[in-house]
């Protein structure tokens, strides 16, 4: 379908935009149960860095499936278009100078090595690694007891799977830290990311 389509070369380069703002956009993408503290982490993370002057948005289910993604359910061919519309958006928005903060529950390897192939070394995966009976127990939505009682059908962790990432950059048992903890190791480990070359290629 994309046969006829070539694209124009815009003058203006994402180099040109990392230069301009001093610092390299990344995509910071959580896995994980629903319940773990994906979009919690991903809010307290958010929270730091915007307030070091950095551009942050996050994606997450309740933006982007009430919207973008209204016409997908859960099933696996609807969850792989989910995220590879993820995929695209964060792309577009990190190539226009934006940190972007991804909280889904991604829970296919496959999918989630197509986003590392595509993103390269602008791409940081974090597993919140938060075991089921602990997301199942804290249910902030109310959804794992639905799921139970068959009112929800393919419920991940529940009779949907959930492929634990094996090669993630970052692992947070968040049942184990807390919120501060949390995000202080991801800040750690991707502020390196976002500083190193934005100071070098600003000169
Ligand atoms: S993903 O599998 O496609 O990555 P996504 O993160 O967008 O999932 O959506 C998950 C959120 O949708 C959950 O946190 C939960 O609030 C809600 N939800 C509703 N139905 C389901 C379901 N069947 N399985 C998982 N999450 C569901």
């Amino acid at each position: 379908m994309t046969e006829n389509i070539i694209p124009h070369d815009h003058a203006i380069k994402q180099a040109d935009r990392i230069k301009k703002l001093g610092y390299r956009p990344i995509l910071i993408w959580f896995v994980g149960l629903s319940g773990s503290g994906k979009s919690t982490l991903a809010s307290g993370l958010e929270s730091k860095l915007f307030n070091e002057g950095i551009n942050t948005y996050i994606l997450d289910g309740d933006n982007v499936r009430s919207g973008l993604n209204k016409d997908l359910d859960f099933s696996d061919e609807s969850r792989k278009e989910n995220l590879r519309r993820i995929t695209e958006v964060s792309n577009l928005f990190v190539d226009a100078g934006t940190v972007v903060l991804t909280a889904f529950i991604t829970p296919f390897e496959e999918e989630r090595k197509k986003v590392r192939e595509k993103m390269g070394e602008s791409y940081v995966e974090v597993f919140v690694n938060c075991p089921l009976e602990e997301c199942e127990k804290r249910d902030v939505k109310g959804l794992y007891q639905k799921a139970r009682e068959g009112k929800i059908k393919n419920f991940t962790g529940i009779d949907s799977p959930f492929e634990a990432p094996k090669n993630a950059d970052i692992e947070i048992p968040s049942h184990q830290l807390s919120i501060e903890e949390g995000v202080q190791n991801i800040y750690d480990l991707v502020i390196k990311k976002i500083r190193v070359v934005g100071s070098q290629e600003s000169e």
